[in-house]
């Protein structure tokens, strides 16, 4: 078993050192920025004690925790608790005058930026200097984005709010910087300092939140961006570095499929739209409607998450498809590795995945709902189920694995949500 997930991650996070450290330090230009994998070659994150066997249960156990969490996720929305667990892709950012450079995760279910200052105790990792920057200001207990956080404390006259996600607690003042994004920057930008954290769950390298909540940096950036994004989420295999994310409405592909984005008053920093069916193959299986209902009293729905790393399907809709699939295998013995129930020592014969959208089909070919081992003896279908009865709620998670190789468009003005296939490997 041990040795089954060793290979299988061997292929997963593969990695190339000698031929890539070149690229690592690739300039961000105009309004794009390079997006890494945390775990490439380039990141100074990726885990260098970790076994892989351990890596890859660790992000299958945090695909668990986050969807606790986006459920979580409930009006009021306590942009405190907008924390991640398992940040999968990174940005550099600038922030300060002058700037410092800090690679940050990008989540865009999350509103608000966390950055790890100078002094904070229980963040591993490099930190922005409030003191080395003449532009940094924190943020009086008046000031109308304190009313944004949630428990704001006013012991001293600045904004300052502790918090828990997960495992983690954390103090952090309520502060503003420019931040300058490739040659954009952004001045009074309002995010979390944060000095304190403890527990394992807060992100080493800190959030930039692309949410939609009122904290968010498309939120603080609207006359600049006009809440308009794309991003390619490079492969995990990637040696490449061709990832990119793209903020405002310019160089924007144009010839992109779309549907309508859904606002879900339950969850207002979630990006959803109406999923209404999916065929494996040429066939539409048999899902009842109930499954990708939109409900904006309880938060169902479908959306785009760039945090969870496996698309998280209701149990009746994840059932459905992986029935058919183990259809279309004829009997071949399916086994079970980590979170993944349905394996097989043979090539997976379903040619494509299709999610149906409301005005969209988006095919999926295998690359992005097949796990393969690296010897190649290995394939899982590379989905899962929801735990029923928690809080979860009817969540569909369309998420980083099956998103790789395509562009993904949010065009806030006209609400549509695009897809295309673009290698960026
Ligand atoms: C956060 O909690 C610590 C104790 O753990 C306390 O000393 C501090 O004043 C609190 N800060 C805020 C902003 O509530
Ligand atoms: C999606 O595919 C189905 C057939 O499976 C087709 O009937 C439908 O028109 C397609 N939708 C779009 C928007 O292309």
């Amino acid at each position: 078993m041990a040795a089954l997930l060793f290979s299988l991650l061997a292929l997963f996070l593969c990695h190339h050192p000698s031929t890539v450290s070149a690229r690592c330090g690739t300039i961000d230009q105009g309004s794009t920025l390079q997006l890494l994998h945390v775990n490439s070659p380039c990141s100074p994150f990726r885990p260098k004690s970790l076994s892989w066997e351990n890596s890859v249960l660790q992000m299958q156990a945090g695909d668990k925790s986050r969807l606790q969490y986006l459920s979580s996720l409930v009006v009021p929305i306590a942009s405190g608790r907008t924390i991640t667990q398992n940040p999968t892709y990174i940005v550099r950012v600038n922030i300060g005058t002058p700037p410092q450079q800090l690679l940050v995760a990008l989540d865009t279910s999350n509103d608000a930026a966390w950055i790890p200052c100078t002094g904070c105790v229980g963040c591993s990792s490099s930190t922005f200097d409030p003191a080395k920057s003449s532009t940094f200001k924190p943020l009086r207990c008046g000031s109308p984005q304190c009313s944004q956080v949630p428990n704001p404390s006013c012991g001293g006259a600045s904004c300052g709010f502790n918090t828990t996600y997960g495992g983690s607690s954390i103090s952090a003042g309520l502060v503003q910087d420019s931040i300058a994004l490739a040659t954009d920057s952004i001045s009074g930008y309002t995010f979390g300092c944060v000095q304190k954290s403890t527990g394992s769950s807060f992100p080493a390298q800190g959030l930039l939140g692309l949410g939609r909540g009122p904290l968010s940096l498309m939120s603080q950036s609207t006359s600049l961006y006009q809440s308009t994004f794309s991003y390619c989420l490079p492969g995990y295999k990637s040696t490449s570095f061709a990832g990119s994310l793209t903020l405002g409405p310019h160089s924007q592909p144009v010839r992109i499929k779309t549907t309508q984005l859904l606002r879900n008053p339950r969850r207002s920093s979630l990006y959803y739209v109406n999923l209404v069916a999916i065929r494996v193959g040429g066939r539409i299986v048999d899902i009842p409607p109930s499954a990708f209902a939109f409900d904006p009293n309880t938060g169902a729905g479908t959306i785009f998450d760039s945090g969870t790393v496996f698309t998280i399907l209701v149990k009746p809709a994840y059932e459905a498809v992986r029935d058919e699939v183990r259809r279309r295998m004829r009997g071949a013995a399916v086994s079970s590795l980590g979170g993944f129930d349905t394996c097989y020592n043979v090539a997976i014969s379903v040619p494509t995945i299709t999610f149906m959208f409301t005005g969209m089909n988006v095919t999926l070919a295998q690359d992005n709902f097949v796990i393969r081992s690296s010897a190649g003896s290995t394939s899982c279908l590379a989905m899962a189920a929801a735990a029923e009865g928690s809080v979860n709620s009817g969540l569909n998670v369309i998420a980083s694995f099956q998103q790789q190789n395509h562009r993904i468009l949010i065009d806030g003005p006209n609400s549509k949500l695009g897809v295309a296939r673009e290698a960026c490997t």
